[in-house]
């Protein structure tokens, strides 16, 4: 296992979670009307996971013997509901790649592949339910894809 290279992966997933604190943050301050009610606090939950994602690769990294990053990337917010939540979906769909990226690197050292697994996990989560609501189907629809998934 490269020390350095992993490290350096491990900052780019770390880069990866301060951008999300700052960016869910900012839709959960900004997001507005009715949609306020129910989207400001899924946004301000999901920034506390970005922290808490952010707290165990910054505590890995120096275990490594490496410097936790303070840089983040753009933050991308959206002018309304709809630009958010697709935001929230690439952020996350792009947080399993870093992932899937950085378990790559850490094969051989088990404590980590758990550990990055762990994260893997509720990033797809992140992915799936927001995929659930960015790409709404309507009953017909879903009637429709049970109907051939059970032909098929
Ligand atoms: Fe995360």
């Amino acid at each position: 296992m490269n020390n350095d290279k992993l490290i350096a992966k491990l900052n780019a997933c770390l880069s990866h979670e301060w951008t999300g604190v700052a960016q869910y943050s900012q839709q959960g301050f900004m997001v507005s009307g009715l949609w306020r009610e129910p989207y400001a606090e899924m946004f301000f939950d999901s920034a506390k996971e970005s922290y808490g994602h952010a707290q165990r690769i910054g505590e890995k990294i120096v275990a490594l013997g490496g410097v936790p990053t303070l840089e983040r990337n753009k933050v991308q917010v959206g002018d309304d509901i709809h630009g958010m939540l697709q935001h929230a979906l690439e952020f996350e769909q792009n947080a399993v790649k870093h992932y899937l990226e950085a378990l790559e690197l850490a094969e051989g050292n088990r404590p980590l592949v758990v550990l990055l697994e762990d994260i893997l996990l509720e990033e797809q989560d992140g992915v799936d339910q927001l995929q659930k609501i960015v790409h709404e189907r309507s009953a017909g629809a879903a009637g429709e894809t049970r109907k051939t998934s059970k032909t098929g």
